[in-house]
């Protein structure tokens, strides 16, 4: 049959829905974890076009489908692509090395061979599916090598690249055996995204530092071509999470957490996938101290954490989960007492609606990663706020910060620090935190989703004659 053809297409290693099978073998959609799926589906919702991912399964060779008003283009990925190009070369050598290197990269040759495979099937589904002089807008860093392998079967295409993660300083970036490979594929696209004018700069400085191209600020001459490098902060679709935290149901699921909690004065929340990047490791250091100490006082605090499943079969994740857990029962079993563990930790993902009462029921919400493209949890959380209460401990590491100025911000190295920040936000006087929180949800709903894509979308357009 022939392919369906489309004016709009994204391609992302993730479709924005994963195959589940119950225990009676019926197979449902859920949304895909992390925070590229919830930026861009209210942009598909917006654009008629095709969404080219995999399905997270291994071996599953499916037609395209359409599911949650998309149309999706399944891609499919054997087991031993999923150890090598998934695990292996994007979570175990890009991921920590874009991270600042918080945990060693590895660099595996057949790993990167595994990478150049999946990544030329991407970008050959993407040839068949677009239409002449369609835009293709490339997502992440597993998929760095799709711009250059799409523009030579379509050079009729407009491609767009945007980078989730941080662009790490050429310094760090030079160590990756394939530095030149990965630029080239970058600079196949006609404008790559970035998060921060940081990566942005980062890029342009590697491309004329390591390759030996001509740039000039944004710009970089690659032949005959100009390419662009530039930043774009993504967003979330601020209305569409406050109309949801609005409903009834979530307001009464909020009230609802705090009571299950034995009705704390002050609730602290953390969500995030279960990452080496997220300093969850500090983050319940620092509470097991405040607790400990008694500075925070377990009769009238409550810190709870949900840490969503996430890359389950790396080495480094396992690890990770294990010293959470053991971290968490330590606090608990030191200074819990019957039904009052000062510390909830659950390893669990939840849906959206749970999330926003989770938002909702927070007095204090902690986001401080080590290291951070962006972080949506962030802006979601102010989004959810019901007015101008609560506060955000936020780490000086997150994208987020650029844009959230008036958060509480914190260096999550800094133990003592992130312990003096979390009891500061604490005792601040509503006042100070109201007007902290007014300015942020100001910066929140004038910069959504929307005005991402817009942005990112106009300045990748050809130029009118
Ligand atoms: C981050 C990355 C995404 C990724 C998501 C979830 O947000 O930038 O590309 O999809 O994490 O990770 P996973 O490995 O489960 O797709």
């Amino acid at each position: 049959m022939a392919d369906q053809k489309y004016d709009f297409v994204v391609v992302a290693n993730r479709l924005p829905v994963d195959r589940h099978r119950d225990a009676d073998g019926n197979v449902t959609w859920r949304t895909s974890p992390g925070g590229l799926v919830t930026a861009m589906e209210p942009v598909m919702a917006s654009h008629d076009g095709a969404w080219i991912g995999w399905t997270g399964a291994p071996d599953e060779e499916l037609e395209p489908f359409d599911e949650a008003h998309m149309h999706l283009v399944p891609v499919p990925l054997s087991q031993q692509e999923i150890n090598e190009y998934y695990e292996g070369f994007s979570n175990s050598t890009l991921w920590p090395l874009y991270h600042d290197a918080v945990e060693a990269p590895e660099f595996h040759r057949e790993w990167w061979d595994a990478y150049v495979q999946v990544n030329q099937r991407f970008a050959d589904r993407a040839a068949a599916v677009a239409d002449k002089h369609a835009t293709v807008w490339v997502q992440d860093y597993q998929l760095q090598l799709v711009p250059a392998m799409l523009r030579e079967q379509r050079p009729d295409l407009r491609i767009g690249f945007f980078l989730h993660i941080p662009f790490p300083p050429v310094e760090l970036f030079q160590q990756l055996p394939w530095r030149r490979q990965i630029c080239e594929g970058l600079l196949g696209a006609d404008l790559v995204g970035f998060q921060l004018n940081g990566g942005a700069r980062n890029f342009v400085r590697t491309c004329r530092v390591r390759l030996g191209l001509k740039t000039h600020r944004d710009q970089i001459n690659v032949e005959d071509r100009i390419v662009e490098a530039r930043a774009y902060p993504i967003s979330i679709d601020a209305q569409g999470f406050a109309d949801l935290a609005g409903t009834e149901e979530v307001a009464a699921r909020a009230i609802e957490i705090r009571e299950d909690l034995g009705s704390p004065e002050t609730l602290f929340v953390g969500i995030d996938r279960l990452d080496y990047t997220k300093g969850l490791r500090q983050r319940f250091q620092a509470f097991g101290e405040l607790f400990s100490s008694g500075q925070l006082d377990p009769d009238s605090t409550h810190f709870l954490q949900v840490a969503t499943p996430s890359r389950e079969r790396v080495e480094q994740y396992m690890r990770l989960r294990d010293d959470i857990e053991l971290l968490v029962g330590r606090t608990n079993g030191h200074i819990g007492r019957i039904g009052m563990p000062p510390i909830s930790y659950l390893h669990a993902s939840y849906p959206r609606t749970e999330m926003a009462a989770l938002y909702r029921a927070a007095d204090i919400m902690v986001v401080t990663p080590l290291r951070d493209g962006m972080n949506l949890v962030a802006k979601e959380f102010i989004a959810c706020r019901d007015g101008n209460n609560g506060a955000l401990v936020l780490s000086e590491f997150a994208g987020a910060a650029a844009e959230l100025k008036q958060a509480y911000m914190v260096n999550p190295h800094d133990i003592n620090g992130l312990k003096n920040v979390i009891l500061r936000t604490m005792d601040d006087d509503a006042a100070n935190r109201a007007r902290r929180m007014k300015a942020m949800r100001k910066q929140v709903f004038e910069h959504d989703i929307n005005h991402w894509a817009d942005r990112f979308l106009s300045d990748l357009a050809p130029e009118e004659d």
